[in-house]
This record gives structure tokens, sequence and C-alpha cells, in this order.
């Protein structure tokens, strides 16, 4: 059947590219990088009177900014000068983490607050190039380095960085960064989740400095058509790009490859590889490959793996392969509020391991860089998801470059990454023509840029000719999609555990199924019959149940249960219950795994 494309050719032109940013630099953590976590001073500001004059004009927009902007750090020059803030004399909190759980008065706190830093900073070599670097920040972000504007970001949970270059100083340079976590009507995410808005730098930052003529950007995989090829792209930037010699080099493959640039620093390669051992989950075997210019050698850690799908099968290197899985929110088991750590994707993926996972689903947002390299390390399968989330504005064309730029950033940071299998373009997103078009244009965005990947997302499904006991998909971008996946709640949201007994599944789409979300609610502790909402009698009931009920599901090709840790949201304030958790983990906020954790182990270690 003629596939049904949903695309809309939006015309941008008009749309003012608030998401242009500088190329995004990769694996920085391989890279020539000074780190500038640690404390940062910062300034509390709901009116935003360090950004707009008393006539609400953006300071930046004159020449020469007023001094009673923030970002120009200023300090009175005579006892009489009156400047009404100050950097050096405020409080300071941690880059990276959340201000929410940092700050008591912060907690519920949705607004601007400015950060400062100063820093001295000698380059290796003059004709380097230096950047800043994000990991991430949320959700609105402005970047001044010594009192000059270097440019803005937008989205929450992507990275970004701009070059320093030529404004950096070898004293005192300051850094302001003003970050506004305000939800938006046309944001993305919009102004309705099921997730604490976390505001700050929540991720790392650095300073990264580079060669004349550097590495920006490479996609090294194997080959989707060949598994005895490798193939890929180099983009060169800076200096001296053409015709440029570049050296890839695998060591334990007796690699040693040249291929070199054309006018614009760009060297596409595919060759032949003999000998690979293909990452796997059960063997995550890891390459150093090294990238070598003339000028600069960048290493990083790659798997060689095809992830492919064949009707309703799901094949790892050309096996079939059941996703044993869990959703996972990024928020730190150990220091509460946003994960940002190695230690936090430790803990977070050897609780995944101890439940018996070889999959796991990152929602609903892109979680930071240490949790997906390490998911490589240890061999467990990734969604990765883009914040599209419940009610988007389809219609807005600002809210599409929202979208796609946050999309581009993520796959641009992970493309490289074996463990990531699955783009997942949006979650339980209610159907409309414009919606159908949006996501289309996304996964089309998506398949241009990624074509070693399989896309999915959450999608929406319904009674099978009316009968509410027998489920089927029926939403349109299930035809564009590789992989089907949809959120279910029977017995929680619909009906009781024991309906899971009369429910069956109608697919008609010959394709492998992912069940992204099922779960319950339990407050940790609270014991008593399997009927009463809220025990961990009652989760683990719903878990037995609906293992069996959908394992009915003949394509079933895995499943991620909601949630592995309870989590924060200012949707959840049931007292002495929900206490502002969502209470579906299957361990506890302080780390204590609940009665189905074990069903669900239990499953898993018995599933062939
Ligand atoms: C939805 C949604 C989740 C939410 C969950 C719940 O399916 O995707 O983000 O937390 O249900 O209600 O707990």
């Amino acid at each position: 059947m003629g596939k049904n494309i949903f695309v809309i050719l939006i015309n941008f032109s008009f749309v003012v590219s608030l998401f242009s940013q500088e190329k995004l630099l990769i694996n920085t953590y391989n890279r020539q990088n000074t780190s500038l976590n640690g404390m940062w001073n910062y300034i509390v500001d709901p009116y935003e009177n360090g950004f707009y004059n008393y006539r609400y004009e953006p300071f930046e927009n004159s020449i020469n900014p007023s001094r009673s902007a923030f970002f120009m750090n200023s300090k009175p020059i005579s006892k009489s000068d009156l400047i009404e803030y100050d950097f050096n004399k405020s409080d300071s909190i941690n880059v990276p983490g959340d201000w929410n759980t940092q700050k008591e008065n912060l907690y519920y706190y949705e607004g601007t607050i400015w950060y400062k830093k100063s820093f001295n900073y000698s380059k290796k070599k003059s004709s380097n190039h230096v950047f800043v670097y994000f990991g991430a920040s949320n959700y609105e972000t402005d970047v001044y380095l010594n009192g000059k504007k270097l440019g803005k970001h937008i989205g929450g949970f992507t990275p970004f960085n701009f070059e320093i270059t030529n404004l950096l100083k070898e004293k005192e340079n300051f850094l302001v960064v003003k970050v506004d976590n305000k939800r938006k009507p046309d944001g993305v995410p919009t102004l309705n989740t099921d997730w604490w808005n976390y505001g700050g730098i929540t991720r790392d930052i650095k300073i990264v400095e580079t060669s004349q003529t550097f590495i920006q950007d490479y996609f090294i995989q194997l080959s989707p058509k060949n598994k005895h090829k490798i193939k890929g792209y180099i983009q060169l930037n800076g200096n001296n790009i053409e015709n440029q010699s570049i050296k890839i080099v695998i060591p334990i493959l007796k690699l040693n490859e040249e291929v070199l640039t054309n006018n614009n620093g760009f060297a596409k390669f595919e060759f032949e590889a003999n000998d690979i051992t293909y990452w796997s989950t059960d063997n995550p075997v890891l390459y150093n490959v090294k990238i070598k210019t003339n000028e600069e050698e960048l290493t990083d850690q790659i798997g060689f793996r095809s992830i492919k799908t064949k009707g309703n099968l799901l094949l790892l290197n050309d096996k079939p392969i059941f996703l044993k899985g869990i959703s996972i929110h990024e928020e730190s088991p150990i220091n509460k509020g946003r994960a940002n750590s190695i230690e936090d994707a430790l803990r977070l993926l050897t609780w995944a391991k101890e439940l018996g996972c070889n999959y796991v689903r990152l929602a609903h947002y892109p979680h930071n860089e240490h949790i997906v390299r390490l998911a490589d390390k240890m061999g467990i399968l990734v969604w990765e998801e883009n914040p599209v989330y419940w009610t988007i504005q389809w219609d807005n064309k600002s809210t599409y470059e929202n979208a796609k730029n946050q999309l581009h950033e993520l796959i641009n940071r992970d493309k490289n990454r074996a463990s990531v299998i699955i783009w997942s373009m949006a979650n339980e997103t209610p159907t409309s023509s414009s919606r159908n078009a949006f996501l289309t244009n996304l996964a089309n965005e998506t398949r241009k840029i990624d074509s070693t990947r399989l896309i999915s997302a959450a999608l929406e499904q319904s009674n099978f000719e009316g009968n509410p006991n027998i489920k089927t998909i029926d939403d349109p971008f299930a035809e564009i999609v590789d992989i089907l996946s949809f959120n279910q709640y029977i017995g929680w949201y619909d009906g009781l555990p024991e309906k899971c007994k009369n429910v069956s599944w109608k697919i008609t789409q010959n394709k492998p199924v992912i069940i992204s979300e099922f779960g319950a609610g339990a407050k940790q502790g609270f014991f008593g019959d399997k009927n009463v909402r809220w025990t961990e009698e009652y989760q683990e009931f719903l878990y037995q149940e609906t293992l069996k009920m959908v394992n009915r599901i003949e394509q079933l090709a895995g499943f991620t249960p909601w949630i592995l840790v309870d989590f924060l949201s200012p949707r959840r304030v049931l007292p002495n219950i929900q206490n502002g958790y969502n209470r579906k983990g299957l361990i506890s906020d302080s780390g204590i795994k609940k009665k189905a954790f074990f069903v669900l182990k239990n499953f898993y270690d018995n599933k062939k």
C-alpha cells in the first residue's frame, strides 16, 4: 500500500531563525577542554531587570549597553556611582545542577536567573580556536563573554557552543549566562508535562580549544548495507579545510585509511573492515578510532553493529532481539534533581542491569552524554527522545524549527554511539493533520541526517472496531515509523488489573511493536490487599497481569515499563502517597526496590 506521506512543505524563510546555532563540536570529552564546572555567582531576576531597561527595551540592542545590564558585570567606579547589582557579592550555586533542588527558595521557581563565572585562560597555541560548550541549559539561554553577546540557545536538553576566540583575554574573563526556564505555549516541550521543570545550567560547561584547522564533526558507522564495511564522513572547520589529508586509524583492526577533503572541508568514505567483533548487548566491544589531521588527532570509542527490522522482527546484527527494557527520567538517584554525572548514570544503568534489562528508554527528552556513553560500554540499547510531548503547537512554524533544531543537536551528539538504536519523534501526541505533518517532517529530517537507526514514537491507539477489549494502533504516523510503540495503562488509568485478562491487541501493520509504557503507582512500604490502590501489592498484581496480557501480542519486540524510579512532578500532589512524586517507579525515590521490581526481573530473567 502506498505510503501516505504527510509532508506539508512548510516555508520557513520568514521565520527568523532563532535556532541557528554555531555548528556543534562533538566528542568534547576527548578534546582539549577546561571545565568551568563549580560554584558560580547568581542573581534571581524574575522581572528581567538585568536584560530590559525600564521601558522594557533590551539593553543588548544598544551599541553601548547600559552598565545596568547584568551581562556587563559592572562595578561602581566611584563612591557615588550607582550600580544596583553585584555578582561577586551575590550568592553562589553549583554548576552543573538545577537551581530547584539546590536552593529551597527556588524549588518552584520558574523565571530568569543570571550566572557569572570569572576565569583566566591562556591558549595552548595562539592560532587555535576556543569555544564555550554547554552540555545543556534549561530552557532559554543567553550567553555573554566580557560584556559581548555570544548567542542564544532554545531547548533544555541538548548541547550547544559558541566560539570565543576573539573575545578571550588572558586574565579576568567574565562569562555571564541568562537562563530562563519559564514554560512557553510555543515551546518544546510546551506548558504541560508530567515532570519537574528543573531550571539552570544543568550539565557540564567547558572551554574547548581546537587547532586552527579542526575536526568539527564526523560520523563513523558500520555500513548498513555491508557488515564488512565501515562508512561515514568527516567535516573539518577553521582556516585551511580544502584538500586536507585525514587519516582514520583503528589499530585493533589494523585499519589505516586516508581520505581527502573537498572544497568544503568534507570527506566521505567507505572501506573494507574484516574481523570486526560486532558490538552487542552480550559483548559491547568498542574500538579506539583515531581521526588524524596534520594539526590534531581526535580519538573516539565506537562500536560497530547493525540494527534493522525485517517484517515484525527487530534484528541486532541480523539476529532477532527482544528489548527487555525500562523507562528512565533524568533524575539523580544520589543528589535529587537533574542527573548530570557519571555516578548518576552508573547508578541508574546498574539498577536497569539488576532488573535484567538490555535496553532503556531515556524519556522524554535527550539525557546527558554520560549515560549514553556508559550504555555503549555496558551493552545497553537506548531509545532517545525529542521532547515533542502531548499538546505541542503543531501549526506554529517556529515551534517546528525548535523541535527540528533540538533533534539535530541530539542526533549530532550521539550518532556515533552504538547503543543508540531508536530516535523517538514524540510522546502521546493527539492525532491531527498538522501533527501528522509535523512528525513526518521530523522523521524525514532524521532519516536525512542518520539513515542507520530506527524511528519510533509513542503512538495513539483505539478500540478495534469499537470493541473495548481489542486494542489497535490506528495512528496515521504508524505508516512512517520503523517501530510501532504505544503507552497503555490498562489496570491503572483504564480499569483495574483484572481487566488485563480480557484485553488483546490486533496490530495490522507488519512492523515490530514495543510497548513504550505501562505501570502503576505504589507508595514504597505501603503493603495491603492487591485491590487497594497505591499498595505495593496492587502494582505487583498489575505487573503480573500485564505481562501475561502483552505476551499475547505476537509481534511484540519488547517493552519499557513506566518507570525505573519514582520522580518529581507538579501533577502528583496526593498527600502521604505522592507528595509531589509520580509513584510508578519500581524503585522508590530513596532507592528501595518495590515488589513489582522482582516480578519484572523474574520475567526478564526467564525471557529467551
Ligand atoms: C503518560 C506519559 C508519562 C507520564 C505517565 C503517567 O503515558 O507518557 O510522561 O508520566 O503517563 O501518567 O505516569
